[in-house]
């Protein structure tokens, strides 16, 4: 009797944390846009020249091989779709292919930018993708005849699928920064970055989004990649809570606030829509800062899997590369190749996104 009733609680308690905890059903869709933080295959399918994450240990916790992810298991938007129970997203690319898919397709590619590749090339700037947003629009646009076909089919559809553009205008700002640009020369891009995904969420809002969830940037001057590059010899260029480099931190805090300004503007432009801003700095400040805390004994500044250097990174010996070499517990490190977070360190960050509070308008609401 006694044992039953534990059971019953039990599997009360069980229900219950799933209820609070996820929310199936809540979508239909989702639809994906932006770059290496996103992508789940695209970049390996378009053919594109980075060997390095056609291959172990790239995928080597939780998919066991490599998938095109910039990490050793799951991403932010893998977390997401759990949270909603909804599959992982498969990538536009593999759906060339296939079967269409109705729950959801990822558009996000790696190294993508918010702007248009021509932009930088025309700044002799190179860039690993010509798949801006711009062009990513257009993959969706090219899909959407095979989801819905009258306006009232599709208004219907879109209600109810969540739309997320970005993160993205990361590469469009630190492309630039690690090729030697100054933080001067940078700042006028915000505006442009900024811009370029305003007018995505605009196209998506007048195809029928109702709920978009736009991420800023992460706390990049914290990734291994960036603080070997960008090297100071002044000590009190680094954060002393921290270690990350504060004038680039700085930085991005301007791109994000200018960000969240642009959303603000929306939501007065489009009062139906719900434009959520997923706050992905404030959400990974936290471990930067005494990441043992969350388990991170590894630190949050040495890169998991890379080549010989202070911080675990080589840009001539990148994660992959022979002679690179990979720690033994990912779950123990924040950075995974340099540039890119571990799972676990997305794991986090997507909590503190769906059920902390770094979303707003809440995700869950
Ligand atoms: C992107 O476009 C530039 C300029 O048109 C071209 O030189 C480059 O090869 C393209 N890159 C890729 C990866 O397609
Ligand atoms: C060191 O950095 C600080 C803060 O960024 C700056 O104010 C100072 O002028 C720098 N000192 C040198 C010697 O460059
Ligand atoms: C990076 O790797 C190259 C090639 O193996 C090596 O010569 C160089 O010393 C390494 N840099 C650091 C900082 O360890």
């Amino acid at each position: 009797m006694k044992a039953k009733k534990i059971v019953a609680l039990f599997l009360l308690c069980c229900l219950c944390s799933k209820f609070v905890l996820s929310s199936p059903g809540r979508y239909d869709a989702i639809f994906n846009f932006g770059d290496s933080v996103s992508d789940t295959g695209n970049f390996l399918l378009s053919g594109a020249l980075v060997p390095e994450i056609k291959k172990l240990p790239y995928g080597e916790t939780f998919f066991h091989h490599a998938t095109g992810r910039c990490s050793n298991g799951r991403l932010i938007i893998d977390f997401i779709a759990e949270a909603f129970g909804l599959p992982y997203l498969p990538p536009y690319l593999a759906l060339a292919k296939g079967p269409h898919v109705r729950t959801g397709v990822n558009f996000a590619v790696v190294g993508a930018t918010a702007i248009d590749s021509s932009f930088f090339y025309a700044q002799n700037l190179k860039l690993l993708t010509n798949d801006s947003l711009s062009v990513q629009l257009g993959w969706f646009k090219n899909l959407k005849s095979s989801l819905c076909t009258t306006k009232q089919e599709c208004d219907e559809y879109f209600k109810r699928s969540l739309f997320l553009v970005g993160e993205i205008g990361g590469n469009d700002l630190v492309n630039p920064l690690v090729s030697g640009r100054t933080i001067k020369q940078i700042r006028p891009l915000v505006p442009q970055v900024v811009g370029a995904i305003a007018r995505a969420i605009r196209i998506l809002i007048e195809e029928g989004a109702v709920d978009l969830m736009v991420p800023g940037i992460f706390p990049i001057s914290c990734s291994a990649m960036f603080l070997t590059l960008c090297h100071s010899p002044n000590r009190s260029a680094y954060d002393p809570r921290t270690g990350c480099l504060k004038a680039y931190n700085d930085f991005i805090k301007y791109h994000n606030n200018y960000l969240k300004e642009e959303l603000q503007n929306l939501r007065e432009e489009y009062p139906h829509a719900r434009i959520i801003y997923a706050d992905y700095y404030g959400a990974s400040i936290p471990i930067c800062r005494t990441p043992k805390h969350y388990g991170f004994y590894g630190g949050a500044l040495k890169a998991c899997c890379g080549g010989s250097g202070p911080y675990h990174y080589n840009a001539s010996v990148t994660c992959g590369d022979p002679g690179s070499t990979v720690c033994k517990d990912p779950s123990a490190f924040v950075d995974w190749d340099g540039n890119h977070l571990t799972e676990s360190a997305y794991h986090h960050v997507a909590n503190g996104l769906i059920y902390g509070g770094f979303t707003s308008p809440p995700l869950l609401s």
